[in-house]
């Protein structure tokens, strides 16, 4: 007997998704690829200009997608924003939580406290906050989705200089596991993105405050001696956002060359 095998299983054809820090980097191109496989696409940014050129270069390519102003850190926004998917497009299907930002660089006994505070209440609850309303739109639909929350290898393994992020980004694995575990029954597939070293505007900026070069740098963070590109992840997201995915959750996928094998 042969068998068949439907290729269209990692079609998100229809499916409303909101990709939250898409104005750059790596969820500008999960925005553009998951739109590419038919999404309706929300994408929230606090850099306004940004999110904006970015959703109209989607819809100038021939895809839906419209851009929305929202800092995850902040609950009423966030629930601005899941309101705001759900009166343009109708509903939620899908959400990657992938906003963040990297700003610390000192060793724990001489952080700065604001840094920290501020570190967390992005990468952390903000992706609480995102679950928390993007859950709930799905609950009151009837169950059913797909959340994709973008940790980190420093989810997995911590980075000296890097305590609030590092702390973070293990919390984004905890908060995933638990939605997994919570929603399950419900019908709702909550699954973690472990990006390794990809190259985006935060990876850059990382390195010129090092005054890092990349070929210097990327052997000891890839077993393919070179950074990632956005693409590349963005492919992780989208299928665990896809049915291909029906049988993943509570899991954290690595996308990072091999980096946490060594
Ligand atoms: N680049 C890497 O090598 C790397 C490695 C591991 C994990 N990551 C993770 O991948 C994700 C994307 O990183 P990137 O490299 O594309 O970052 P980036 O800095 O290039 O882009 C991040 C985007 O998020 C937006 N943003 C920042 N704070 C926000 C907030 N409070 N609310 C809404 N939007 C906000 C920014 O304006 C920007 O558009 C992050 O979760 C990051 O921690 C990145």
């Amino acid at each position: 007997m042969t068998m068949k095998i439907d290729a269209g299983k990692t079609s998100l054809d229809g499916r409303v998704a909101i990709v939250t820090g898409a104005g750059m980097g790596m969820g500008e191109a999960t925005a553009r690829l998951m739109a590419a496989r038919g999404a309706r696409v929300v994408l929230a940014d606090v850099n306004a200009q940004a999110v904006e050129a970015v959703a109209a270069s989607i819809r100038d390519a021939g895809g839906d997608a419209v851009a929305t102003v929202a800092n995850v850190a902040d609950e009423v926004a966030v629930a601005a924003m899941v309101a705001f998917t759900v009166g343009h497009y109708g509903r939620l299907d899908c959400a990657v939580n992938n906003a963040a930002i990297s700003p610390d660089n000192a060793m724990i006994a001489d952080a700065d406290m604001d840094v920290f505070d501020r570190v967390i209440s992005v990468n952390l609850r903000g992706v609480m906050l995102c679950m928390k309303y993007q859950i709930a739109q799905l609950l009151k639909q009837g169950g059913t989705g797909s959340i994709v929350n973008i940790g980190s290898v420093s989810s997995v393994r911590p980075q000296p200089y890097n305590a609030a992020y590092t702390a973070a980004k293990h919390g984004v694995i905890g908060l995933t596991k638990v939605g997994s575990l919570e929603y399950a029954g419900r019908g709702i597939r909550v699954n973690a993105v472990l990006p390794g070293s990809i190259r985006t505007p935060m990876l850059e900026r990382a390195l010129g405050d090092a005054d890092l070069r990349e070929e210097d740098f990327a052997p000891s963070l890839s077993l393919f001696g070179r950074f990632g590109e956005p693409g590349e992840v963005a492919e992780a997201s989208a299928w665990l956002c896809s049915d291909a995915a029906s049988f993943v959750t509570g899991h954290s996928l690595a996308v990072d060359a091999g980096y946490l094998t060594r």
